[in-house]
């Protein structure tokens, strides 16, 4: 049974579709252990309560510098004894400290095919807004090992969507959300889950027999 923490910081709709691709075999083998949020009014963490998942808010602005703040993140995650740690929506940057913790156990979600439209300063809707000014045909969803750059660390999935003539970046992101972030995220933990995913001089492998069907998820 693969054990993982959920880092959040807004919405939680990826941390939603983990838990209901848990509830309707999607995912297998897999329990939520917590969920941790920095902001402590992200809807994400009504979303776990009523799930019934121990969930906690671990503030930067409730510590005197980023040391302790690293430290006490560190501490929290090492308490729930997960396997996985993943980042779903969470907009802090995880400490270097905690990636030699768990090395190639950190995954992210980024909403775009990388490497185009990543790095600092590419999040959430800024993401949608520069991949409709550059007027790119098709975006979609990343999963990614999370290393010690931004956005950086090993391809593990990609799903690509198209850009359809006259979206705004609000509708833009929610197709990507809906038909990538909310299917692939699910996809790539229940492939980690049954062991087939490797990883090798940086190159991720992943084993397809047995793929889960794909299907989509409304999630509000
Ligand atoms: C999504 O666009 C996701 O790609 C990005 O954060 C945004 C909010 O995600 N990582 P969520 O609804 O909080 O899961």
């Amino acid at each position: 049974m693969l054990r993982i923490a959920v880092l959040v910081s807004g919405g939680g709709t990826n941390l939603q579709a983990i838990i209901d691709a848990i509830a309707d075999g999607t995912i297998t083998n897999t329990e939520i252990a917590g969920v941790i949020s920095n902001n402590r009014n992200a809807y994400a963490l009504e979303r776990a309560k009523r799930a019934g998942i121990p969930a906690c808010v671990v503030s930067p602005k409730d510590y005197a510098d980023r040391e302790t703040f690293h430290q006490a993140l560190l501490d929290t995650v090492s308490s729930f004894a997960v396997d996985l740690i993943v980042l779903a929506g969470y907009l802090v940057v995880i400490p270097e400290k905690m990636i030699d913790a768990y090395p190639n156990r950190i995954i992210n979600i980024h909403p775009s095919l990388i490497p185009a439209f990543c790095g600092t300063g590419f999040y959430g809707l800024k993401v949608h807004e520069a991949v409709l000014a550059r007027g790119v045909k098709v975006t979609g969803a990343t999963v990614h090992f999370v290393d010690k750059g931004t956005d950086t660390g090993p391809i593990i999935m990609q799903k690509a969507v198209p850009v359809e003539n006259g979206d705004t970046p609000k509708q833009l992101q929610q197709r990507v959300m809906e038909q990538a972030e909310w299917i692939l995220l699910p996809a790539v933990i229940d492939k980690i889950a049954n062991g087939k995913v490797s990883v090798t001089d940086g190159i991720v492998r992943v084993d397809v027999s047995f793929s889960q069907t794909e299907t989509g998820k409304d999630i509000h």
